[in-house]
């Protein structure tokens, strides 16, 4: 508005002078909270796409909320924008409703728009997710991990998209849905949220973060440390100074732990859509208990198959915390089924009794399948270790390669992170037990040892330290 203004404004029409004045003034209004922002909170003057990576509760969702809100308010016509959050309640719940959301950003309630007292907001539809502004703009809301579907017929001016790290079907929402969205034009993207290693959108994130075009901020939570709930202050207390915390609260991207077993790029470099196109000649189904000592602790499954191909492949991890012990048996001995597959589980540290209910299981539901017992002689690390060797030595293709069938989190989240107690600094990697992890490791180990293909050097892939195995009770297909 300013640059382009002639400098003899002074000579104008009356109206042609209030008309400035009231565009500046809906601009000093526009940009009130600039004044309150940190810094980092606030774009450069020009900018396409901008993304706020941050810690918890860092403001991202603040600032997003403001930067979309002035974008509305400056728009010289009144335009379609869109808000994307992970769901869409999210998107609904706190990037519009909440306490930092849009209606806030707009210095307006739910209340307010509802009872028509608003003099900015005509009408909030909760369940449509639009939200009309009195001059004629329209703010469509989704959740990416519909994949945005609904904002793809849509022409839009501009779009905020929070929590990017945590969009499951980041390729719909923000690689079909937002780019048909926003091919007309141009429209700027503000993007926000703390980037998670262990999410597939981590992809996007990094993506962002490489692209020369996009503006690029970081956010830290200790900077908003007067504006900070407890819940926030208690993430802080848990996380600051350890390798978790420099993803919670200072809004770092994450990509390896040192110290930890498995790289991700030994996962990401041989991860495939979809089984194997040649049938397995052998599967496992591996448990790892919640032993019910430790927080959080998971009843965990691990499906994995060696394919005729001689690669490995991880079809199914699963973490149970409401299956009673019966019901969590009850689905392994499906998945047993449906792969075909022996299942494995560890006989000692209480395994005694779970075999005893498997059996027990087994006998009452008439599923019978290969049970394979086996017994922990060495730590931890010294068993998961021949594994790891395998994903990376994969790379080069002499005992195949482990292949994970889509995206697992949490398991790659547990990979990543374990640190072996005795490569362990202090407050270094995760504390709590990787139980998808050690299925995982069960079920590889199982397979290691079945028979390595022809010229693979017999039973035992080289390094890899032998069973105990149970013995008994070995019961066969039917
Ligand atoms: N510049 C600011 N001035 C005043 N309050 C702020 C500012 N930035 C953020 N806040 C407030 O700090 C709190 C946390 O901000 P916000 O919800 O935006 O953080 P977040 O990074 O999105 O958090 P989370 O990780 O929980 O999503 C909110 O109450 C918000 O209103
Ligand atoms: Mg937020």
């Amino acid at each position: 508005v300013m640059a382009t203004a002639p400098t003899d404004w002074r000579s104008w029409p009356p109206e042609q002078k209030e008309a400035l004045h009231a565009r500046l003034k809906e601009r000093l209004k526009a940009r009130a909270w600039r004044k309150q922002a940190r810094p980092a909170q606030i774009p450069p003057p020009i900018w396409n796409t901008i993304l706020l990576r941050g810690g918890r509760g860092s403001g991202k969702t603040w600032a997003g909320a403001h930067i979309l809100a002035e974008m509305i308010r400056e728009s010289k016509q009144p335009g379609e924008w869109a808000v994307i959050a992970p769901t869409y309640r999210d998107a609904r719940d706190t990037c519009i409703e909440g306490e930092a959301g849009l209606l806030a950003a707009f210095g307006t309630t739910r209340g307010e728009v509802e009872s028509k007292r608003s003099t900015v907001v005509d009408i909030w539809n909760r369940s449509l997710g639009e939200l009309r502004l009195f001059d004629g703009s329209v703010v469509f809301l989704d959740g990416a991990d519909d994949g945005a579907y609904r904002i793809q017929g849509k022409n839009l001016s501009g779009a905020w998209c929070d929590e990017i790290g945590l969009w499951r079907r980041w390729k719909d929402a923000w690689d079909e849905s937002l780019a048909y969205a926003t091919r007309k034009g141009k429209a700027q993207i503000v993007a926000t949220g703390t980037p998670k290693r262990n999410m597939p959108a981590r992809k996007l994130v990094r993506r962002l973060l490489n692209d020369p075009a996009v503006v690029s901020r970081r956010l830290r939570t200790r900077d908003n440390m007067e504006n900070l709930s407890p819940a926030i202050l208690a993430i802080i207390e848990k996380t600051e100074g350890t390798v978790l915390g420099r993803q919670e609260l200072e809004g770092e991207l994450l990509e390896d732990v040192e110290g930890a077993l498995w790289r991700r790029e030994w996962i990401d470099m041989h991860r495939v859509d979809a089984p194997p196109a040649t049938e397995y000649r052998a599967t496992a189904v591996a448990l790892d208990p919640a032993d019910g000592t430790e927080d959080g602790a998971e009843q965990a499954i691990c499906v994995a198959g060696l394919a005729l191909d001689n690669d490995y492949y991880i079809a199914v991890s699963e973490g149970h915390r409401d299956l009673t012990q019966v019901q969590w048996i009850t689905r392994a001995l499906g998945l047993c089924q449906a792969y075909s597959a022996t299942l494995v589980v560890e006989a000692n540290h209480g395994g005694q009794a779970l075999i005893a209910l498997i059996e027990m299981v087994m006998g009452q539901t008439g599923v019978r399948v290969p049970l394979r017992k086996v017994v922990a002689s060495t730590g931890k690390a010294t068993r998961a270790e021949p594994v790891a060797a395998l994903y990376e030595g994969g790379a080069v293709r002499t005992n195949g390669r482990v292949r994970h069938i889509g995206e697992f989190p949490e398991l790659e989240e547990q990979m990543t992170t374990w640190i072996p107690v005795e490569q362990r600094a202090q407050g270094a990697g995760r504390s709590a037990s990787p139980d998808r992890c050690d299925a995982l490791v069960w079920a590889m180990r199982h397979l290691m040892g079945y028979g390595a293909p022809p010229g693979y050097g017999g039973a035992e892939p080289a390094g890899v330290v032998p069973y105990t195995d149970g013995g008994s009770g070995v019961v066969q297909w039917s």
